[in-house]
């Protein structure tokens, strides 16, 4: 049996948010993967992405282009990373568009890559990759996955059940080759895909058009995608997969608190959207 830790968009940053400084929230982060990790044997991570806002084109701007420049994305590597269940694999978000070799000197990865175990194939995909290594703040610009590197996974995964994980799946008009979605209809060993992103945590359908596979959201460790925080919460999604090839994933919320100005909202550890 292997069991997977998915967290997206923790936006380790300059910003605070729901009376949180970025430091109180990095460290509320450490703490709950080391409980996690006490309380749950995960045999690795996969990242989806915005571990920063380092490019961030809109009020202060991101850090990168600050003088002197600071990669909010090295320090997570370093200081936040080796708190994941190990091994660690990383996808960038839209907020990294690091060059390749900046990405892979930062993380000591590539920006894309398939992860072999013996229970399931995982794919990570470089969703973002257009306008790498950007001379100003921008945003991350969107590109059809790489169906090659999929095939690749394919390939060598015989019997195995095969996941595939970006920042961002855009299955919205024009957006994904006509080829990334025939392979969603034909392929059956490919289980289920995962994202970040919306910073949402819930599972929808890919579509008719695409297979009608299940994409499950993987949250977040910085702010709701919904105006009401409390539609959200901060957290991760975990993934089982059973020596059968069977899977099982849900959401996995800590517990929390939202601060407003004048009152608290506390919220129980919980699960939640499990399929
Ligand atoms: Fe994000």
């Amino acid at each position: 049996m292997l069991k997977i830790m998915l967290a997206s968009d923790i936006h380790n940053c300059h910003s605070a948010w729901y009376g949180m400084s970025n430091e109180e929230r990095m460290a509320d982060l450490v703490r709950c993967l080391g409980e996690a990790k006490r309380e749950r044997s995960y045999d690795l991570t996969l990242c989806l992405g915005d571990v920063s806002l380092d490019f961030w084109a809109w009020a202060e701007g991101g850090s990168v282009f600050w003088d002197p420049p600071v990669s909010r994305t090295a320090e997570f590597m370093e200081k936040i990373a080796p708190a994941f269940p190990a091994p660690f694999y990383i996808t960038p978000g839209n907020h990294e568009q690091y060059a390749p070799e900046d990405w892979e000197r930062i993380t000591g990865q590539p920006r894309e890559q398939i992860v072999c175990r013996d229970e399931a194939v995982f794919v990570l995909l470089d969703a973002f990759s257009g306008n790498l290594g950007p001379a100003e703040n921008s945003d991350g610009m969107y590109r059809p996955v790489n169906v090659g590197l999929i095939r690749d996974a394919l390939r060598d995964a015989g019997d195995r059940p095969v996941f595939l994980a970006a920042h961002w799946f855009d299955l919205g008009v024009g957006a994904e080759s006509e080829e990334f979605k025939a392979l969603l209809r034909e392929e059956t060993r490919i289980r289920a895909l995962f994202c970040g992103h919306d910073h949402y945590s819930f599972v929808r359908s890919t579509g008719e058009d695409a297979g009608n596979k299940p994409i499950l959201h993987t949250g977040h460790f910085s702010y709701s995608g919904d105006k009401d925080p409390c539609r959200f919460y901060r957290g991760w999604r975990e993934l089982t997969v059973r020596d059968d090839g069977t899977w099982e994933s849900l959401y996995r919320v800590p517990a929390q608190v939202i601060r407003y100005p004048g009152w608290d909202v506390h919220m129980d550890a919980h699960t939640q959207d499990a399929i």
